[in-house]
């Protein structure tokens, strides 16, 4: 490796590589070891959620790489790049605990050396502009351009997302069909608190009373799949379900409810003719935007 800096507190389990170079060259002795490979994409302010992706990858893969990189071209101007909580020490911790090998942790420099991207993936429409895509433009550019830059610095045998994000991961899916990139995708069930609020690093922004209030996103998802289970497959009458519920939550308001086709993200109006179906919801509480989802029909 290059002249490694020296980093501090980094647990003796893992080395943590700040460029391309020391990256690759990690890899590629692993790779000679007969190892295979995992990468696990991250911003970083790791939570328990993230944990389960690494450990994921290490049931997997021989040797894990974790990428710590809050990726500016996937934020929208007013969104919360400058305050995207960093924890680094203590998600150096959590990456030796799920069984990581390396942290990919570069400068926005490493990564973006020019300052801007000439070339970058251009997400299908139906896929990226879509629900969150439609709120957020351009953040599943964003998001499919490292994703792809990160395959290739990596080149690892499998990837792991979480279905908390399930439109991300289905833009990638899609990304790594239609690309021919070498690599299986791996999708980790989303990772709860105990009282049902899908963990995120977008948490930390609530206050005590709005971080109770949030649960209310789980309690609609709840309501929504408990009246299709009793039968219910009218999605107009199960999106009110939703909302009847997240209505309730006088801090919590409401951006979108959607029920849609789990592979295709069209809507649906009737559920049950054998195709998986999805509720997703986004909602604002307090300063945080949370998203959370859940199959209806699985
Ligand atoms: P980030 O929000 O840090 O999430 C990294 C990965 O952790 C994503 O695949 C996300 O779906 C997964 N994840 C987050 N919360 C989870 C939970 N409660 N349970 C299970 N998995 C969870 O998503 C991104 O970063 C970025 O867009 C990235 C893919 C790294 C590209 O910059």
């Amino acid at each position: 490796m290059s002249h490694p800096r020296v980093e501090p507190d980094v647990p003796s389990s893992i080395v943590v590589a700040r460029t391309i170079a020391d990256l690759r060259a990690a890899v590629a002795d692993a790779r000679h070891s007969g190892r295979t490979v995992g990468l696990v994409p991250t911003m970083g302010a790791l939570h328990l959620g993230h944990q389960a992706l690494v450990e994921a990858a290490a049931r997997r893969t021989g040797y894990v790489v974790v990428s710590i990189f809050v990726n500016p071209t996937q934020f929208g101007p007013g969104e919360d790049l400058d305050k995207y909580p960093r924890t680094f020490k203590r998600d150096l911790d959590l990456c030796a605990q799920g069984g990581a090998n390396v942290v990919f942790a570069p400068e926005v420099d490493e990564v973006y050396p020019r300052g801007s991207l000439g070339a970058f993936v251009e997400v299908p429409a139906d896929l990226g502009e879509v629900l969150e895509g439609a709120s957020r433009p351009g953040h599943f550019r964003g998001v499919a351009t490292v994703v792809l830059k990160l395959l290739h610095m990596v080149q690892p045998d499998a990837a792991f997302f979480g279905a908390k994000d399930y439109q991300q991961q289905l833009v990638i899916r899609r990304m790594v069909l239609d690309l021919d990139v070498p690599v299986r995708i791996e999708t980790v069930p989303t990772v709860r608190e105990p009282d049902g609020l899908a963990m995120s690093s977008r948490n930390r922004y609530l206050s005590e009373a709005e971080r109770s209030a949030a649960t209310v996103l789980h309690r609609a998802l709840m309501a929504a799949k408990t009246a299709v289970d009793a039968g219910e497959c009218d999605a107009t009458r199960v999106r009110q379900i939703a909302r009847l519920t997240l209505e309730s939550e006088p801090l919590a308001a409401v951006e979108s409810i959607d029920v849609v086709d789990a592979d295709t993200l069209k809507p649906v109006d009737r559920i049950g003719d054998r195709r998986r179906v999805v509720a997703l919801l986004a909602v604002r509480v307090g300063p945080a935007r949370l998203i959370d989802n859940a199959l209806l029909v699985g």
